[in-house]
């Protein structure tokens, strides 16, 4: 059952709980994602970046999701499709024919004022086809861009502001900086929790954490408690397909066929999807 991700976060927020974004470009990954959220009996929420699309193809990568959510299982779950760091406006209205039931637009890196112009048109775009807007006020940096210097003050999310910005744009949810960053990020490894219970307070939207892959699960909780409904996730999932790929070829050489390989790494995503979803709190909440 496909929702837009307000709904699904909503829930979330009123009920303690998290939802994991999970981020796919091809049949393994997708596979692996629906499985373990079917397992769980989990809302889902899964990730197509716009460098997905390139790679897949926006007819196929939809497509896919579409049917592999629809079958067994995973039917009935509510289950999002969300567009991740969307910042090609002129592709959203295609975006939106295609399947999307949920956008996230990136203007984070633009100045507040563009930030807040962008973001207000992709809601209004949205809202006609019921489709829901997550949008970035602050910047989540990304490991191998920042080559580990990051200036932590000047990019994270200013409570304030967020009030400011969601009131004037009417965004479903708000992407936020406080201390996290994409990727295996290890120059800071403590986040600006008063300054999330802030934002949460000051913003009234479900808040939503990039860069989660490599978050243990105590801050995952004290996370959600400051008001985060949503956490991003993309790295453990290569990760873990790339090292299960690694270890079944090192224990099988001779081996060439390609499903029994990008198999065994389906199984390891599968493993680690349910264990985020466990840590989310999202279990048997679908
Ligand atoms: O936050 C970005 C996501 O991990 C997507 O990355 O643009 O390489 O697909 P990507
Ligand atoms: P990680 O790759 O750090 O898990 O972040 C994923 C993400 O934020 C996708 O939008
Ligand atoms: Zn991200």
């Amino acid at each position: 059952m496909f929702l837009p991700a307000k709904k699904i976060l909503q829930d979330a927020l009123k009920n303690g709980y998290a939802v994991g974004a999970f981020n796919t470009s091809n049949l393994e990954t997708t596979q692996a994602i629906v499985n373990a959220a079917a397992v769980k009996k989990s809302p889902l929420i899964i990730n197509i970046s716009e460098s997905a699309i390139k790679y897949a193809g926006l007819l196929a990568i939809i497509s896919l999701i579409k049917l592999v959510a629809e079958q067994g299982q995973a039917k009935n779950l509510p289950i999002a499709i969300q567009l991740d760091h969307g910042k090609n406006f002129d592709k959203f209205p295609l975006f939106i024919k295609a399947g999307f039931t949920s956008i996230m637009i990136d203007a984070s890196r633009m100045p507040y004022a563009e930030n807040a112009s962008l973001t207000k048109k992709t809601v209004e775009l949205a809202r006609k086809s019921g489709v829901s807007v997550q949008a970035e006020l602050g910047a989540v940096p990304y490991a191998d861009e920042e080559s580990g210097f990051v200036s932590w003050g000047k990019i994270m999310t200013d409570p304030n502001l967020a009030k400011k910005f969601v009131e004037e744009t009417k965004v479903d949810s708000l992407a936020v900086a406080i201390g996290n960053a994409h990727g295996f990020f290890k120059e800071r490894s403590d986040l600006d929790f008063e300054r999330l219970r802030k934002i949460s307070k000051l913003a009234k939207v479900p808040l939503v954490l990039h860069g989660a892959s490599d978050f243990p699960a105590d801050r995952i909780k004290e996370a959600i408690e400051g008001g985060v409904a949503s956490f991003h996730i993309d790295t453990s999932l290569r990760v873990a397909f790339t090292e299960g790929i690694r270890e079944f070829l090192a224990e099988n050489p001779a081996e060439y066929d390609p499903r029994l390989i990008l198999g065994y790494g389906r199984q390891k995503v599968q493993k680690e999807i349910e264990g985020k979803i466990e840590i989310f709190g999202s279990t048997g909440k679908g």
